[in-house]
């Protein structure tokens, strides 16, 4: 029996013809619960935060999963029970981890359009920091704070000016974005923070952008961070913590992203060269801990045969997997079952790949070469961050099922989303107004 690993997925691999999730048959899984099915890997995801933990061992360093990549609960579960804290963006995101066992403690809150409502969510829960992007932030949430007889701990998101290569949607630390505080700005801001007497000013934070392949931007944000360190504690305003963001990239298509501990040992030489090793460190990593711990199985509906294009169309569409209609994102498209003989690349049909969704948008992957039939299921590939945490309801369609595989046993972790539990919440006019 070979075992057959497939790229960027250490724990997915085809045990002679069939696509395993661990030691799960994943064309059962789709046979079972139907498709279109998310499947992650309990072990991917733990081998991932390993990563990250072996760069940092040693240090005084806490991880918060950025959980908009991927905020069910289930997986938020895996990475609570791994002692990690959470970044959130959200009171809806707050409430998950809690839900989920997190630690209030842990939970870093980012974003620059926080509510009041959530301000006073975030202090009741007792939150480790407030990430705040703007002064006026820094007002509101003083004032909040004060008015529950609080001192919200904060941190300034300062906004580092390093251009991170990536795709400009998904690049947050250029001038121009709408995120943190310019740079020239941050010790002024910072001062204005240590007055107000709602505050607690305890750190400084970055992020640069999102899928960073190159370790060159993070040096250069370091440098620049602690350059304001520098300067904001030579004003007698000492910080507890520094923390980088997140941001490190996956492998999608031979992308060649460095390995969380290869990319710390450097960012560790140089906070150690620049007298900052000792410091408390935070990071926020999303992508990386469940982008490729994740698959999501579709069935083939119909092949569509045509002048200048065949299509595949698949049960999956864009409101399942949005990462191509929006930022025109490569995933990888395998079958789950091979066929008994290798097929040469030449005896293979060239597909575009699209879902059920009335768009032209809605595609998932662009000249596939691809032998298939209908019936047949496939797995879309590196599916497990920012898929399913921006799935949406587009043409009245549930979001799908997930499953979370653990060795030799699976644990579904969400239901397929019925019409009744899309209609919740939904009112009627009543007729004698209509
Ligand atoms: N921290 C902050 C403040 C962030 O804004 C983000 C992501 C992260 C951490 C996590 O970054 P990661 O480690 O996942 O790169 N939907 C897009 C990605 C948007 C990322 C937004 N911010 C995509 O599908 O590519």
């Amino acid at each position: 029996m070979t075992s057959d690993i497939l790229p960027g997925h250490p724990h997915f691999a085809y045990r002679g013809n069939a696509l395993f999730g661990e030691d799960v048959r994943l064309g059962e899984l789709a046979q079972t619960y139907g498709t279109p099915l998310f499947v992650y890997s309990k072990a991917a995801m733990l081998s991932a935060l390993a990563a990250y933990q072996r760069g940092l061992a040693g240090r005084d360093a806490k991880i918060c999963y950025a959980m908009k990549a991927n905020s069910s609960l289930g997986v938020l579960q895996v990475f609570a029970q791994a002692g990690c804290g959470f970044d959130i963006v959200s009171g809806g995101e707050l409430a998950r981890v809690l839900a989920a066992g997190g630690e209030a403690q842990k939970i870093i809150f980012s974003g620059v359009g926080k509510t009041r409502a959530e301000m006073r969510q975030a202090l009741a829960a007792g939150i480790g920091c407030f990430n705040v992007e703007s002064e006026a932030e820094l007002e509101v949430l003083s004032s909040v704070a004060s008015a529950m007889a609080l001192r919200a701990p904060v941190s300034i998101r300062v906004n580092p000016n390093i251009d991170p290569k990536t795709h400009p949607y998904i690049s947050t630390g250029l001038k121009g974005n709408k995120f943190g505080v310019a740079h020239e700005d941050a010790l002024r801001i910072y001062q204005r923070a240590a007055s107000l007497k709602g505050l607690q000013v305890i750190g400084i934070d970055c992020h640069i952008g999102s899928q960073i392949t190159d370790t060159a931007p993070y040096l250069d944000a370091m440098d620049r961070v602690l350059d304001l360190v520098a300067t904001i504690e030579a004003a007698g305003m000492p910080l507890a913590h520094l923390d980088f963001g997140g941001g490190l990239g996956i492998d999608y298509k031979h992308d060649t992203p460095p390995a969380a501990d290869v990319l710390w040992r450097l960012l560790l030489a140089k906070l150690d060269a620049r007298g900052y090793g000792k410091r408390k460190l935070m990071i926020e990593p999303g992508r990386s801990l469940v982008g490729n711990a994740g698959v999501c199985l579709t069935e083939v509906l119909y092949l569509k045969p045509g002048e200048q294009k065949n299509f595949c169309i698949i049960d999956a569409a864009m409101n399942d997997l949005p990462r191509p209609a929006l930022y025109q994102a490569f995933h990888a498209i395998v079958p789950v079952t091979l066929p008994e003989q290798e097929v040469p690349d030449a005896a293979k049909t060239r597909y575009d790949v699209v879902g059920p969704v009335c768009e032209s948008g809605d595609w998932i992957g662009h000249d596939r070469a691809l032998r298939v039939a209908a019936g047949d299921y496939l797995a879309v590939l590196s599916a497990g961050a920012y898929c399913m945490s921006m799935a949406s309801n587009y043409n009245s369609r549930g979001r799908a099922a997930e499953i979370l595989v653990d060795r030799n046993q699976f644990h579904i972790i969400r239901q397929r989303e019925s019409i009744a539990d899309q209609m919740r919440g939904e009112i009627l006019i009543d007729a004698s107004h209509a």
